[in-house]
């Protein structure tokens, strides 16, 4: 299976991913898992919110276990983050029928759009629509940086954008969804283990920092009368790292465009792109608050207009209990050993459905910790042992 994922998608140039939602690379991923699905005789089928299915045993009869991830990348991303959590469900079935597993409830693996929300700026657009979590009209507003709408990117993938919307009949069909992921830090492989389960995710949000100033000539423009965005955002920047350390949270300016965009222009608009996220709420709230703050400050310092829009949130995330703790049972039973149970600054699709149906996550080893990144890395038995926990966990709540 990875012989086949590994090309699609990549670039040559760095080394890492971009498969981005409803692009060409996308649309290679999307058919991989339709073969990996048709080649085991699932019953395949796409939802009305573009989300893939392949399904053993009856979809409408109920208390249905799911497991699956996503397959799309963030700019340059690494091969494991989703992609790992979609092989591993297929080998995971593979190693089950290999088994003789009796099914007495319907599985389904799935592999969830737009996880990363790369291209379109919110997270987990697919798991969010089908939760009820965005609405058509919200979704339809989307627009990449090209100025494509997500409804007119969907339409040319040849899927239809009005169809999408809130599904709970499909979320109705579903006793328990299991995501396995690739760690995305170090925490497991501190503790020696190769696969641990999930306790929680930490709040997290995506906020668009809009300053605009006023183009003019570098050479002849002299400082005390320029109007430059760029000052202001570079001083958000030096305040988000310091709101951030001050708090114990996380805070990043990853993405910035700048308009015109000349080596020789003061820039008219810098916008940048701020991503945090926080153990708990009202730390969240103190940081970006902070930030906010001094960002208008800055702005106001230097004759700037900011606009601030919060683009993507996702609360905080406490996986259901039970659930958890059946996993972390059935895994211990089977190595004899206590499985660590972790939490996560990374957001997944998993969290998103979590306010809907009983969620769950294996994680597997990351020895560097590195993710989002050409660099992220598993080792081959990691990987191995996180399908066979996959397939324990899934023979534990599927087959009894
Ligand atoms: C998704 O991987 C995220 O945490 O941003
Ligand atoms: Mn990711
Ligand atoms: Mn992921």
């Amino acid at each position: 299976m990875w012989a086949e994922l590994l090309p699609v998608g990549r670039s040559s140039a760095s080394g890492g991913y971009r498969r981005y939602a409803w692009t060409a690379a996308d649309a290679d991923c999307r058919a991989w898992f339709r073969e990996q699905a048709e080649a085991r005789g699932l019953a395949y089928e796409v939802d009305r919110n573009g989300n893939q299915w392949a399904w053993l045993g009856d979809p409408t009869a109920g208390d249905a276990v799911v497991t699956g991830s996503h397959l799309d990348s963030v700019p340059d991303g690494g091969a494991f983050d989703g992609p790992l959590g979609v092989v591993s469900s297929f080998a995971a079935l593979d190693e089950l029928r290999h088994r003789g597993a009796r099914f007495t409830k319907p599985l389904a693996l799935v592999n969830f759009g737009d996880e990363e929300g790369a291209r379109f700026g919110l997270a987990c657009v697919g798991s969010r629509l089908t939760a009820g979590q965005l609405t058509r009209e919200q979704a339809h507003r989307l627009t990449d940086g090209d100025g494509v709408t997500l409804a007119q990117a969907m339409e040319s993938a040849g899927h239809d954008p009005d169809a999408i919307g809130p599904d709970p009949e499909r979320l109705a069909r579903i006793g328990a969804f299991v995501e396995l992921h690739v760690e995305q830090g170090r925490a497991l492989d501190l503790t020696g283990n190769a696969v641990g389960v999930a306790s929680a995710i930490w709040p997290h949000g995506r906020w668009r920092f809009d300053f605009r100033g006023e183009a003019n000539h570098a050479g002849t423009t002299r400082l005390a009368d320029r109007r430059d965005p760029m000052l202001s955002y570079a001083e958000t920047v030096l305040a988000a790292r310091r709101e951030a350390e001050l708090a114990g949270a996380v805070a990043t300016f990853g993405k910035i465009s700048v308009e015109p965009n000349g080596v020789n222009a003061i820039p008219s608009l810098v916008r940048g792109w701020l991503d945090s996220r926080a153990p708990e709420q009202h730390t969240l709230d103190t940081v970006v608050g902070g930030i906010e703050k001094a960002a208008r400050e800055y702005a106001d310092a230097h004759g700037i207009d900011l606009d601030v829009v919060r683009e993507s949130f996702t609360p905080v995330v406490e996986f259901d209990h039970a659930l958890r703790d059946e996993l972390a049972r059935i895994l211990g039973t089977d190595t004899g050993l206590t499985v660590p149970v972790l939490g996560t600054g990374a957001g997944h699709d998993a969290g998103i459905l979590s306010g809907s149906i009983p969620t769950a996550m294996l994680f597997v080893r990351n020895p560097t910790g590195v993710s989002h990144s050409p660099a992220e890395s598993a080792a081959e038995d990691d990987c191995v042992a996180g399908v066979r926990a996959l397939a324990d966990v899934l023979e534990g709540l599927a087959c009894r």
